[in-house]
């Protein structure tokens, strides 16, 4: 594997739109051939890392010289390398105006101390120092932008879990009342029927719509336990959900008068209380297992 990096400077000046253009094609190319790099530029000069396979790098390095966008193509370093700089890196990419290039770490010492004549991209060291400056300010950017994003993104995800617990918590203490005023109902109702003349304790009748909202009491007491549940231990109980579901048909059979209903309807009704009632013992035998 070898190292090249050369700078050059743009036959005229290159706008974001050629920039872009420059860089789809170079990504696409090196990709291809594992090539890897950074391309800086600034104020019309050009300065770029190819790192990869020494045949590949040697033939772009080759058509590059070639291209007429730019010209002064001086190569600066050409090293064999075990490890890439870039690794994962098609073609990294940036533009530095003189403003931004001077608050590039070292910026100044490499510009005093290694620069022979007016220009400073002809020094090796300067631009391997600005490419590794560039390469590891944009790492810390991009870390930045992650943690904080990633801070926003738990504070988010805390503040809508808090508003889920509260509402469930709404919902339990919902429920209660709602249990409540069931019990509170069935009293009345076996108030009236005790105290209505001519004094029978319970009629049938009487009797069946009593079992049904003794069972309405009851499947609003599984609903409470499964999300006073949830508000515990995270956990939603399929079997207790399956055995409330059982309890709710079975508190429809209960108080079906059959003598209006459709057959079809008989069987539908039959066919979910066998398929509820499998699934119930399915869970207990899983239950039992664990
Ligand atoms: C500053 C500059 C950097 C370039 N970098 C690359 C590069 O990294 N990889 C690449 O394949 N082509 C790069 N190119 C484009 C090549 O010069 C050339 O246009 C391209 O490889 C297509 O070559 P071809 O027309 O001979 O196939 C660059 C051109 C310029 C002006």
């Amino acid at each position: 594997m070898i190292r090249i990096v050369y700078v050059s400077v743009a036959t005229k000046p290159f706008d974001d739109k050629e920039l872009l253009q420059l860089l789809a094609r170079c990504r696409a190319s090196n990709t291809e051939r594992l090539i890897s790099g950074q391309l800086i530029y600034s104020d019309g000069t050009f300065m770029q890392v190819l790192e990869g396979p020494e045949k590949e790098v040697d033939a772009t390095y080759a058509r590059i010289k070639k291209d007429t966008r730019h010209t002064n193509v001086t190569l600066l370093e050409r090293n064999t390398i075990d490890e890439k700089q870039f690794p994962d890196w098609s073609m990294g990419f940036k533009t530095l105006n003189r403003e931004q290039l001077e608050g590039i770490q070292g910026y100044n010492y490499q510009f005093d101390e290694d620069v022979n004549g007016d220009n400073p991209f002809t020094s090796q060291l300067f631009v391997s120092e600005l490419m590794k400056n560039v390469k590891n300010q944009y790492v810390a950017d991009i870390s930045r932008e992650g943690a904080a994003l990633h801070q926003a993104d738990t504070s988010l995800i805390g503040y809508l879990n808090k508003l889920v617990n509260y509402t469930v918590l709404v919902l339990a203490a919902l429920m209660a009342f709602v249990v409540l005023c069931g019990v509170a109902e069935i009293a009345a109702e076996l108030y009236v029927m005790i105290k209505s003349t001519p004094y029978v304790l319970l009629s049938i009748s009487g009797i069946t719509s009593t079992f049904a909202s003794f069972l309405a009491v009851l499947i609003a007491i599984d609903i409470f336990i499964n999300i006073s549940l949830y508000v515990r231990k995270h956990v939603i109980a399929v079997r207790l959900v399956v055995a409330t579901a059982l309890m709710a048909v079975a508190r429809k059979i209960i108080v079906l008068e059959f003598a209006d209903i459709q057959p079809m309807q008989i069987i539908a009704m039959a066919g979910l209380v066998a398929v509820l009632g499998f699934c119930y013992y399915y869970l207990s035998r899983l239950k039992e297992n664990d």
